[in-house]
């Protein structure tokens, strides 16, 4: 993340050809995927907000009470003065808490991909905080991407990134991503992130396996998504959506398996499955404190602090950037 000029409202929405060439390198490789970062379109940001009221989704409940509970003695850690950078903020439920707890901010600068909720909770955000200046952007933040300049120079530079979204990354991607999250803040700058702790299998597959079926209706969205946008061909009667905790590697793995031997055209392309054939469309990594520890200090920072639920099932952590890398 490099810098620009002052800017009110930065639109680096990808664009439709980014989702092409992704869906047609993801299904031409071995396994197959689909990138989880397309989930999230006006109706598939619907539904993980249906998913994060799931009684069995006990993920934004426990960061909810932790920021509900903790922001008192969380903002003071990130001190006054800070320009704070959401990421993936969505509604901004969380970020309302920390903010409102912040000793004179200096500049929020939400940044999401789904452009239509950044835009209602910039409008909110705006009521709420008449004197903050609030920048959003609408940019993809796994890419690097230019951030807008605040009016007045912050103290730090502080990176929100909640909703253990860190967890859909795969290792070295989180290490690449907090490496360039670190090199932006800078020395002394910091980096508040919800992480989803390791727990009981059980607790986790239900968690991605929702009695309703809602889970199951946001994985296929990704295909129905690449009917609406590129006019592939999915018959989403003939995929099932299958989560599955690989603890060996610490994570839920979400898939769309074929049921039936079938065909689906890309624009000039057609791919076969076999049934039972499966598109990897997420992982969702689940961490230790310590395996969290020490990814970030892999990546240049420095911990702080951890606040965590009373189940212990999730935890926000704080870090702070040391030397640049
Ligand atoms: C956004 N992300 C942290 C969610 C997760 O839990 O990995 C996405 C999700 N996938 C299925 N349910 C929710």
């Amino acid at each position: 993340m490099t810098r620009e000029p002052h800017a009110a409202v930065l639109d680096r929405e990808p664009a439709k050809s980014d989702f092409l060439s992704e869906v047609i390198a993801g299904l031409s490789s071995t396994p197959r995927t689909l990138p989880c970062k397309y989930f999230y379109d006006a109706r598939g940001a619907a539904l993980f907000q249906k998913i994060s009221e799931l009684p069995e989704y006990y993920l934004t409940r426990a960061e909810l009470q932790i920021l509900d509970r903790y922001s008192v003695d969380i903002a003071p850690a990130l001190g006054r003065n800070i320009e704070l950078i959401g990421l993936g903020t969505g509604a901004g439920t969380k970020t309302r808490l920390l903010l409102e707890k912040l000793e004179a901010p200096v500049a929020y600068i939400p940044v999401d991909i789904s452009k239509k909720q950044l835009q209602r909770s910039a409008a909110v955000f705006r009521k709420i905080f008449p004197t903050l200046e609030i920048l959003p952007v609408c940019a993809d933040y796994l890419e690097p991407i230019r951030l807008p300049s605040a009016a007045h120079q912050p103290l730090r530079k502080i990176v929100y990134f909640p909703g253990s979204t860190i967890g859909n990354f795969e290792l070295d991607a989180a290490r690449q991503f907090l490496q360039r999250v670190a090199n932006h803040c800078g020395r002394g700058g910091g980096l508040l992130i919800g992480v989803d702790l390791q727990k009981d299998r059980h607790v986790l597959e239900r968690a991605y396996n929702d009695s309703v079926g809602v889970t199951a209706q946001f994985n296929s969205n990704l295909l129905a998504r690449a009917n609406r946008e590129l006019g592939t061909d999915f018959d989403l009667e003939q995929w099932r959506h299958y989560a599955v905790y690989n603890s060996a590697e610490s994570r839920i793995e979400m898939y769309l398996i074929s049921q039936i031997d079938q065909t689906v055209h890309v624009q000039d392309r057609q791919f076969d499955f076999h049934a039972g054939e499966r598109i990897t469309t997420e992982y969702s990594y689940k961490y230790t404190k310590e395996s969290f520890v020490d990814l970030a200090r892999d990546a240049g920072f420095d911990f702080a602090q951890m606040w965590t639920d009373d189940a212990r099932w999730f935890g926000v952590f704080y870090f702070v950037a040391a030397a640049p890398m």
